[in-house]
């Protein structure tokens, strides 16, 4: 097969890890791929700040449009709304299957893009997107779509459970322990995205639309952050037996006499210490999924860090190239279920 050209938009702490894994691992790849995934251009805005990250020069440039239209696939991790957003879209339209990480322009503009990707027989790979290195977009859109999903509760935003986690173990203020995160450099640029929610809502949108087959807008997440919680309520909590996690959680709510359709929300809760969630420490992530038939599911691992994140990447790039080369239907989506996504006043909190 003939070589497949590969694009990739940006060259932060995931990109420059993408470009690295795929030129050091050119020759595995292109077994495993059955041909050779040839990197044709790297856009960023500084080429020198992307070559101290070790991106070839020759690769870099700031011109975009050139390099989107010569691709097969499009990797785009610049992340922002736009111009990530027209990017993908110029690359969908020229036929480009498209690999993001971008879980802020997936759970604004998803619908459009995955309509775009639908028009002209292309497809959006995510993997990334969600919980960092752990597979849990896959499972969702492909080992779980004869199943019916339930429930899924997930520590998907790593900086705020190391930080709850510091508190509980150490003892520590919501303060020394958000120091703590952002001197590892594990709260965005932006720390209210994490300690609010923000981060986490967008999350809980993306898996919730696989999960239940619907359109799940942003707005409708109920989202509330960490800002509140304090050293004392760790405490007591500890001492019942239970530990405070910020989760997102994504339920079908049967009708009982109300509307049916799914609720979805991000806040903390009390989750009993002996609970698999329970056990998850630090700046890992963790989505717990139950289904009918399947039961109940874990799924554990990093869920930042761009060699990490990379791995996600390579994977949906592997499958994107494997469908270049035996021209295959690709994964698929179906969001056919139209459930209206609920106010969040006949959950139960407790679990
Ligand atoms: P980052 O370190 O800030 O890197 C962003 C890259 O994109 C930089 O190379 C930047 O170039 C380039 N870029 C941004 N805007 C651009 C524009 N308008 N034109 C050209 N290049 C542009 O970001 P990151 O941490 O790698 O994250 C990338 C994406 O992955 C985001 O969507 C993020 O949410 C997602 N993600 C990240 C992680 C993680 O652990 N980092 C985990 C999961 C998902 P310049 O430096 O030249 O401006
Ligand atoms: N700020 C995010 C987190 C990065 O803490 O999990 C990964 O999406």
């Amino acid at each position: 097969y003939r070589p497949l050209r590969v694009a990739l938009l940006g060259a932060g702490s995931v990109g420059s890890q993408v470009a690295r894994l795929l030129i050091e691992n050119k020759a595995e790849l292109a077994a495993r791929v059955g041909a050779e995934l040839e990197l044709i251009g790297v856009v960023v805005r500084d080429i020198d700040k992307a070559v101290k990250a070790g991106v070839p020069r020759q690769l870099l440039t700031t011109e975009a449009e050139d390099v989107i239209v010569s691709a097969d696939i499009v990797i785009e991790v610049m992340g922002g709304i736009e111009p990530a957003r027209t990017y993908i879209l110029q690359a969908l339209n020229s036929g480009s299957d498209v690999i993001t990480a971008n879980k802020a322009l997936l759970a604004t503009h998803g619908t459009e893009l995955f309509d775009a990707a639908e028009q002209v027989g292309a497809q959006l790979y995510f993997e990334a997107a969600v919980a960092g290195a752990i597979p849990i977009i896959r499972p969702l859109r492909e080992s779980l779509a004869g199943d019916k999903v339930n429930r899924i509760m997930g520590i998907v935003n790593g900086s705020t459970n190391y930080i709850l986690d510091r508190m509980d173990t150490e003892g520590l203020s919501l303060e020394a322990a958000m120091a703590e995160a952002t001197e590892l450099g594990y709260l965005e640029a932006d720390p209210s995205l994490d300690v609010e929610g923000y981060d986490a809502a967008q999350k809980a949108a993306i898996l919730a639309s696989l999960a239940f087959h619907t359109e799940v807008p942003l707005d409708k997440v109920y989202r509330e952050g960490i800002t509140k919680i304090t050293a004392a309520q760790m405490e007591a909590a500890k001492r019942d037996g239970y530990v405070i996690k910020i989760l997102a959680i994504a339920e079908r709510i049967p009708a009982n006499g109300g509307e049916a359709g799914v609720a979805v929300r991000v806040h903390p809760v009390l989750i009993d210490r002996k609970h698999p969630l329970g056990a998850v420490r630090g700046a890992f992530n963790a989505v717990f999924v139950e289904a009918e038939a399947a039961g109940e599911l874990m799924f554990y691992g990093a869920g930042a860090g761009g060699v990490q994140t990379a791995s996600a990447v390579l994977g949906d790039l592997v499958s994107a190239a494997k469908r270049h080369v035996a021209g295959g239907p690709g994964l698929a989506d179906s969001v056919h279920a139209n459930l209206p996504v609920l106010p969040i006043d006949r959950v139960h909190t407790r679990y």
